[in-house]
C-alpha cells in the first residue's frame, strides 16, 4: 500500500494586507450579496470575476422553489462571465457569504459543484483562477482552483 498525501496551500490575509485590486474585487462581491435572491435558506451569497481585460463580473445565488433548479453565487458569476465575454480568461473570483445580518467570519467554501465549474473555467482558458474567500476573520486566497480541488477531473482525464 502506498499512501499520497495532498497538500493545499493556502494564504490568509487581514483586510489591511490585501492589495487594492482585491480589495476592490472582495468589495464587490460582498455588494453583490445585495443582489442574491435566496428567500428559502436566506443565504445570502456574492461573487465578483475578474477577467483578463480587467472587467469586473458580479453575480450572486439565486434560488427557486425547486431547491436543484437555484444557481450558487459562484456559478451563476461565472456562467455570465462566459457568456458576457467568452474571449476573455477569468484570472480572479472573489466570494462572500451575509446570514443573520452579517457577513460569515470564516470564509465562505465554495461547494464541490462550483468548484468543479472553476477548474474548468481554468482549463478553458488555460489560466489561473485566483480564487479569494471573503470571511470577517480573513480572506482565504489561493492561486489556482487545484488547491482547492485535489484529483481533478478534466477533459483531459478522458483522453488519458
Ligand atoms: N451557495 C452559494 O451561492 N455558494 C456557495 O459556495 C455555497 C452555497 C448558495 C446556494 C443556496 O442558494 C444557498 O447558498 C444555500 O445553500
Amino acid at each position: 500500500m502506498k499512501e499520497l498525501e495532498l497538500i493545499t496551500k493556502v494564504n490568509i490575509y487581514d483586510w489591511d494586507e490585501l492589495s487594492d485590486s482585491d480589495r476592490e474585487l472582495v468589495e464587490t462581491a460582498k455588494r453583490a450579496t445585495t443582489t442574491s435572491y435566496a428567500p428559502y435558506s436566506k443565504f445570502f451569497v456574492g461573487a465578483a470575476a475578474r477577467l483578463d481585460n480587467g472587467v469586473i463580473v458580479q453575480g450572486s445565488n439565486q434560488e427557486n422553489a425547486a431547491f436543484p433548479s437555484g444557481l450558487c453565487a459562484e456559478r451563476t458569476t461565472l456562467f455570465h462571465a462566459n457568456a458576457q465575454y467568452p474571449q476573455q480568461a477569468v484570472i480572479e473570483l472573489a466570494v462572500a457569504a451575509y446570514c443573520n445580518g452579517k457577513f460569515l467570519k470564516s470564509p465562505i467554501p465554495p461547494c464541490g459543484a462550483c468548484r468543479q465549474v472553476m477548474l474548468g473555467v481554468e482549463e478553458r482558458y488555460s489560466r489561473p483562477l485566483r480564487v479569494l474567500l471573503y470571511g470577517e476573520d480573513g480572506t482565504y486566497v489561493v492561486r489556482t482552483v487545484k488547491e482547492l480541488l485535489p484529483l481533478q477531473f478534466t477533459g483531459e482525464t478522458m483522453t488519458e
